[in-house]
C-alpha cells in the first residue's frame, strides 16, 4: 500500500477499507509512516470525516496496536470514567475517590492536556513525588488494596492513541468527532473495566461546541461500548463556561480537594453526583438514583472520600500531606487581579479562550514536548449569571512572570461578555445517554 495514495483517497472523500486503516495505524506505530504523513491524513479526516464503519475499524486497529488490560484479578466491579475534555474539568479528582469510598474499584488510565483542555495526569503531578507511571502488577495491586489507581497511558496500551493524541494536539486536529470516539473508546475498551461512564461536554470549552454534536458523540461512544459488551452510559453537560472557579493544574487540584472537604462545589459537585449516580446504578451497587446519590453525598460528609484521595496519593508516591495542607502544592509567584470593565451581569465566559490564557501562562503545551508550569492559571470568582460592579474583581491571574500575567489579563478580559439583564441559563446537565 502507498500512504500518499491513501491520504489522497481520504482527501477526495473516499472511504478507507479496514485493511487500509490497519496499514496506516500499524505503520505509524512502528515508525515506517512519519508524523508529517499522518498529520496530512488527520487534516483530510478533519475535512472529510470517517463513516461509523471506518470509526469502528480505526478503534479496533488502535486497540490492536498494543496490549489490553486484564482486570479479572481485581475483585468487585471495575468502573472507568472518561471525559471528552473541557476547561477547568477536575471531575475525576472528585468523582473517583467518591466512588472508591462507595466500594467501587477505580482502575483508570488518564491523559495529559490536549488542545485548550487540561488533563488529569498533569493535574495529579501537582502532588510532589506522585507518579502515574504504574506498571501492570502494581496497577492491579493498588486497585485491590486502595480501590483507586490512576495511571498515565503506558507505552504498551493503545500506543497508537498515545502518538496520535500528541500529534493532534499540535496540528489543529483535536475536534474531530470520529477521532475523539476512537481515541476515547480504544483506551476504555483496552483498559478492561466492567462499567464505562462517559462525561461528554458541550459548549465553547468543549471539542463538541454544538449540543446536537455532543449528543451524537455520546450516542456513538455508548453504542461502541455496548457493541463490545460493556455497561456504558454518558452524561452530557454544559462546558460553555469553565467548570468550577479555577483553571490551571495545581489550582484545580485545590478546588477538587475543597469539594471533597464538603464545600458547596456548585456545578462541579453536581456533575460528580450525576456521573457517580450513573456509575453506582450501572455497577449494581445502588438500586435507584436516590440511593446512589445518598451514598455519594455520605462519602463526602463522612470524610471517607477525602481520606480515600489521600490514600491514593500516598500509594502513587505523592506527598499526601498536600491533600490536607494545599499550600504544599505548587504556588505561583505573581497574583494579578482583573477588574470588571463595566457593571452588569456576566453573560458569557469564553471557555476555550480561558484555556488558551492558561496555555499562554505556561500551564499547557504549545508543542508536543513543551514542559508545563503546574502552578499557573486563573481564578474565576464571577461566573455566568453573577452581578458585578465596575472595578470589582472579575478574575485573578496566577503567573510566574509579571509581563505574562499582564498579557494574560488582556486576553482574559476579552473572554467575558456582560449584559444589563440577568442572562437566561440553560440547565447544566443536558441529558443522559444510555
Ligand atoms: N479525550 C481523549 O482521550 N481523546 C480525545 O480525542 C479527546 C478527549
Amino acid at each position: 500500500m502507498n500512504t500518499c495514495e491513501l491520504i489522497i483517497k481520504k482527501r477526495g472523500g473516499g472511504e478507507l477499507t479496514r485493511g487500509e486503516i490497519e496499514y496506516l495505524i500499524g505503520g505509524y506505530v512502528d515508525g515506517t509512516i512519519p508524523d508529517y504523513q499522518i498529520s496530512a491524513l488527520l487534516m483530510a479526516i478533519y475535512y472529510k470525516g470517517l463513516s461509523e464503519r471506518e470509526t469502528l475499524d480505526l478503534t479496533r486497529a488502535m486497540i490492536a496496536s498494543g496490549d489490553t488490560l486484564d482486570l479479572t484479578q481485581i475483585s468487585g466491579v471495575k468502573v472507568d470514567k472518561h471525559s471528552t475534555g473541557g476547561v477547568g474539568d477536575k471531575t475525576s479528582l472528585v468523582l473517583c475517590p467518591m466512588l472508591a469510598a462507595c466500594g467501587i474499584k477505580i482502575a483508570k488510565m488518564s491523559g495529559r492536556g490536549l488542545g485548550f483542555t487540561g488533563g488529569t495526569i498533569d493535574k495529579l503531578e501537582s502532588f510532589p513525588g506522585l507518579t502515574t507511571a504504574i506498571d501492570g502488577e502494581r496497577f492491579l495491586r493498588q486497585a485491590n488494596e486502595v480501590g483507586m489507581v490512576i495511571a498515565g497511558q503506558t507505552a504498551h496500551l493503545v500506543p497508537a492513541d498515545k502518538k496520535l493524541y500528541a500529534l493532534r494536539d499540535v496540528t489543529g486536529t483535536v475536534d474531530i468527532m470520529p477521532l475523539i470516539v476512537s481515541s476515547i473508546m480504544s483506551k476504555k475498551l483496552a483498559s478492561g473495566a466492567d462499567v464505562i461512564v462517559l462525561d461528554v461536554k458541550t459548549g465553547s470549552g468543549a471539542f463538541m461546541k454544538a449540543e446536537a454534536d455532543a449528543f451524537e458523540l455520546a450516542r456513538q461512544m455508548v453504542a461502541l461500548g455496548k457493541n463490545a459488551s460493556k455497561k456504558c452510559v454518558a452524561v452530557v453537560s454544559d462546558m460553555d463556561e469553565p467548570l468550577g472557579h479555577f483553571v490551571g493544574n495545581a489550582l484545580e487540584v485545590r478546588e477538587a480537594i475543597a469539594v471533597l472537604q464538603g464545600e458547596s462545589g456548585g456545578n462541579l459537585r453536581e456533575l460528580c453526583l450525576t456521573l457517580g449516580t450513573q456509575a453506582l446504578r450501572e455497577a449494581g451497587i445502588a438500586p435507584d438514583d436516590a440511593d446512589a446519590r445518598r451514598r455519594l453525598e455520605e462519602s463526602v460528609a463522612s470524610g471517607a472520600a477525602l481520606r480515600k484521595f489521600a490514600e491514593f496519593v500516598k500509594a502513587q508516591g505523592g506527598d499526601e500531606r498536600a491533600v490536607f495542607d494545599t499550600s504544599l502544592l505548587p504556588q505561583a509567584g505573581v497574583r494579578l487581579e482583573l477588574a470588571a470593565p463595566e457593571a452588569g451581569f456576566v453573560s458569557h465566559i469564553e471557555a476555550d479562550g480561558v484555556g488558551q490564557v492558561c496555555i499562554a501562562l505556561g500551564g499547557g503545551r504549545e508543542t508536543k514536548d513543551s514542559p508545563i508550569d503546574l502552578s499557573v492559571g486563573v481564578e474565576l470568582p464571577k461566573k455566568v449569571g453573577d452581578r458585578v460592579e465596575k472595578g470589582e474583581t472579575l478574575a485573578v491571574i496566577y503567573a510566574n512572570d509579571e509581563a505574562r500575567a499582564r498579557a494574560a489579563g488582556e486576553k482574559l478580559r476579552a473572554c467575558y461578555r456582560f449584559s444589563a439583564e440577568a442572562p437566561e441559563k440553560k440547565p447544566f446537565i443536558r441529558g443522559i445517554v444510555r
